[in-house]
Formats: C-alpha cells, structure tokens, sequence
C-alpha cells in the first residue's frame, strides 16, 4: 500500500502535480461526517497543520470504504489511498478508492470533536498534540527552535552543550534540584552529623542546572561568540502561569562585548524568530490569531519591524511610581520588579518589548557587572519585557574584573571553593563580555498568544505535577 505515499503537506504545497493521481496518504481520522450519499472525514497525518478531507460515495464501488469508514471511531489510525481532486474552493481532497485500518480508536477516546479546555487537555497530555490547539503550538516551537539555531549559526556562533549535572549554583539563588545517588532514608554522615556528600556518586555534592551561563562564559573565553541550548531547572516554589521547573534556554554569550551589544543581539533575534515563524507557521499562526488570541499577527509584525525601547531601572521605578496603576507590590528604588510592574511598563509605557537596564546591585545576580557610572550602585544588567508576559530575556555585562566578583560572591555569602575556575577565567585573558538567557517557553507563550506555560512544552513539570 505504500508506492504512492505522500505526506498532506507534499499535496498541499503542489496539488497541481498531483491532481487525478492515485495517492496513499496515512494518519488519524479527527472527524467523520456521515451522510446518507457520501462520507466526508478529514485526516490529518502531521506533515503539516492541514487536514485533508478524504471522501467516497455510499454506492457503488466505494459501497464497503463507506460502510468501513462510517463506522470507525475519531482518532483511528489510516491508510487511505485514492484520486487528488478538486474541491470547488480550490483546496485538494481524496476520493477514496480503498482505506486500510492501522489502529482503531473507540468511542471512550477522549478527543471527539468539539472544544476542550486547556485545563481538560493537560490531563491528557499524551493526546492533546492530536488537537488543533497544540498542533499549532508545537509545530511553531519546533519552527522557533530551529530559527533561532538559525539565527546564531548564520552569525558564526558556536554551539556549545553546557552540563546538566553541575556542581555550581550559577544564579547564586539557591533553587536547585539536587542528584544524589545515595539512600536518601539512611544517607552515610560526616563526623558533625551533615549528609557526607564525598560518599556519593561524584564524591561531591550536585545538582541540576539552573543556567548554562558559568560553563558557556568558559567557551566565549575561547570562541568568542557561543550559544547554548538546552533544559534548565529550578525548584522555585511558585505556582504561576509563566514558571515551570524544568524549562528550555538560550543562552549566549560573547566576548568583547558590553551590555549595548548583548541588547542588540537580542532584539535582533527576537525579531528574526518572529520573522521566521510569520513566514513559516502561517496556518498555526492564522489559526490562533483566530481562535486564541486575536490581533497576534498584527502584534507580532509591529514587533517585527520596530526597535525596542529602552529605559533604565531608575526611570522605570519613577514611570511606575507615576503610575495611576493600583499594584500589589510596592514600588521603590532598590524593590525587585514583579510582574504586574513589568506588564506595566511593556503593556502601558511603551506598547510593545521595552528593555530596563542598570537593575540595583542588591536584587541581580553575583556576577553581573557593578556600574562606575552609578557608583557601584547598579549592574550592568536588562531584562527583555514584553506585553502580557513580562520578562522573557534576562542578561547583563559580566563583572570581568576578578578582584570586584571576589567582592560580589563573598557579598552573597557564595561558596567560593566552587568558583575557583570562574574565577580564573578572569585572571588569564579575561576581556569585557556578556549574555542573556532567553526562556525558551516565555518566547514560544509571546509567539502564540498562550498563556500558560504548561501548555507551550509537551510535558509540563511545575510544582506538584510531574505525571506523564
Ligand atoms: O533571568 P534568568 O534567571 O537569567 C539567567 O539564568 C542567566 N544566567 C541568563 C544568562 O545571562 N545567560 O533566566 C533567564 C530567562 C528569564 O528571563 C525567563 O524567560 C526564563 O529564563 N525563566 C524561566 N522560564 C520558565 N520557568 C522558570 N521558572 C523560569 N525562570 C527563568
Ligand atoms: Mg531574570
């Protein structure tokens, strides 16, 4: 049965070539509508978002497809093989001439054609990728993925695959999922009483990683433009839409380069997947513009084609304090930015993707780089903030200076045994550098109109949920 076998998207890109050929095409039934003289199903086999509609009369030859296909249940498995023919609005569709069953699917299949919630379909996470819904938004995470491997390769950046398994906490925030090996009911102990960690399998203490960022400045000490991309973790304990604790970065980081550049960078590739995915995922973005966030095409292609605002910390908290807004959390110099303020200000401020620079030494991270020109007061910071998300990109210049980072990880009361080799990154060769991290999941949300994290990655893992 497989000599012709072509995908829908083969038919849908050149149906010319293959109309009134005998085709087979193989994929799950989503919908079978039975009439008296002819049955229509649409078929789709995830070549492409598209379903094909495939069809035969109730008399005739096609007499037992009819009986055959009108008693299968939706999300049947199929062959089906038969003539490519015009449909009156133009769009290719099979007139069966024979279909071969691969899998049944009863009556109890979850998945009948008619909407479910979100909510509904996270409980079924093995088959919502067979809706509409999640069809559209993992084909473009797949689109995304790849253009932005795309993006950096096309400016000669070097990939890099930074651990999993690491020892370092590099956001310094203590939000780490621990690997042990040894019987957690009885673990073996030091003379003081601690977990003696020496026993275990890498006779040291690890966990998994928060961000590739320590082990990537390594090999842009080397390579001088480098990438990484890959799964990230973090116990955080908070129970939002937009955190999950085992989520996809991209992280790059490149050398002889300030805190200007690492913006430019980003906002060039923002613009670039966006690009990408308008062109490349029309139908999945047609389709949620139509039916989960309407205006989403019109937003993505002003984003695509203008610049980003940029305002430092200082002159947000003054914007936000100015702000007739009632927020929940308090505003002040020196306060960390919650959502509802980052919201604020990409949503009302500016209307679109704004980064804030320069953020209070006390709430960023060790290593970013203290500023002379607030006197030491801030870092180098920004975070990417977008309108109904807030922060997707965090980054900054890093402190290449050894003797002011010894200074910053002793301030956050680090281990600083764990550090000696960052730190001597600083010491041989070290020159001005930074990166960001872009959170995988935030960009895919942005790109979609989605919003929930758990329904922009196939298996989601947040607090309390790890099934499947
Ligand atoms: O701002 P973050 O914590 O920055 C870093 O990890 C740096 N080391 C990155 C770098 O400079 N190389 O995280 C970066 C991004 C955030 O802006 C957000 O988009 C995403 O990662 N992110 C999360 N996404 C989903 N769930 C979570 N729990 C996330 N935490 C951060
Ligand atoms: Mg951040």
């Amino acid at each position: 049965m497989d000599d012709r076998r072509l995908t829908i998207k083969e038919i849908f890109t050149e149906p010319e070539r293959y109309w009134d050929e005998q085709v087979t095409v193989a994929g799950w039934l989503r919908n079978i509508r039975s009439q008296k003289q002819r049955v229509f199903a649409d078929l789709n086999d995830g070549s492409c978002f598209d379903n094909l509609q495939i069809t035969c009369a109730a008399d005739g030859d096609t007499a037992d497809i009819y009986r055959g296909l009108s008693s299968l249940g939706v999300g049947s498995a199929v062959y089906a093989t038969g003539t490519v023919t015009q449909r009156p609005d133009g769009l290719p569709e099979l007139d069966l001439t024979a279909l071969a069953v691969e899998g049944e699917s009863p009556p109890s299949y979850p998945l009948q054609p008619k909407r479910h919630t979100v909510e509904f379909l996270r409980t079924i996470a093995h088959l919502r990728p067979r809706t509409n819904l999640f069809s559209a938004v993992f084909r473009i995470r797949s689109e995304a993925a790849f253009a932005l491997h795309k993006f950096f390769h096309e400016r000669n950046f070097v990939y890099v695959h930074t651990p999993i398994i690491t020892g370092s906490d590099s956001e310094g925030a203590g939000e780490m999922f621990n690997v042990t090996t040894l019987d957690i009911s009885n673990p073996p102990r030091t003379e003081d009483g601690a977990v003696d960690y020496r026993q275990d399998f890498f006779h040291r203490h690890v966990n998994l990683t928060v961000s590739g960022q320590l082990n990537a400045e390594c090999y842009a000490q080397a390579f001088a433009k480098i990438y990484t991309f890959g799964p990230t973790f973090r116990a955080e304990n908070s129970n939002t839409p937009r955190h999950a604790a085992e989520f996809w970065m991209i992280e790059p980081e490149i050398a002889f380069a300030d805190l200007d550049d690492d913006m430019e960078l980003a906002e060039a590739m923002l613009r670039y997947v966006i690009k990408h995915v308008l062109e490349y995922c029309s139908s999945e973005i047609a389709f949620l513009n139509r039916f989960v966030s309407p205006g989403l095409i019109k937003k993505l292609e002003l984003v695509a084609n203008s610049e980003f605002d940029v305002i430092t910390y200082t002159d947000a908290i003054a914007e936000l304090q100015k702000a007739e807004t009632e927020f929940k959390y308090p505003v002040f110099w020196g306060a960390d930015l919650q959502t509802e303020h980052e919201r604020y200000l990409s949503e009302h401020l500016v209307g679109g993707p704004v980064f804030v620079r320069d953020y209070p030494r006390e709430i960023k991270a060790f290593y970013m780089r203290l500023n002379e020109k607030d006197d030491f007061r801030t870092v180098a910071a920004m975070d990417c903030l977008v309108p109904g998300i807030g922060e997707i990109i965090g980054g900054s210049q890093r402190e290449e200076r050894e003797e002011l980072l010894l200074e910053r990880i002793k301030e956050f009361n680090l281990n600083l045994d764990e550090y000696w080799w960052y730190l001597e990154l600083r010491r041989y060769g070290t020159t001005k550098h930074a990166g960001y991290g872009l959170g995988f999941e935030r960009l895919i949300m942005y790109l979609t109109g989605v919003n929930n994290i758990r329904d922009v990655i196939p298996f989601p893992r947040t607090t309390g949920t790890a099934e499947f």
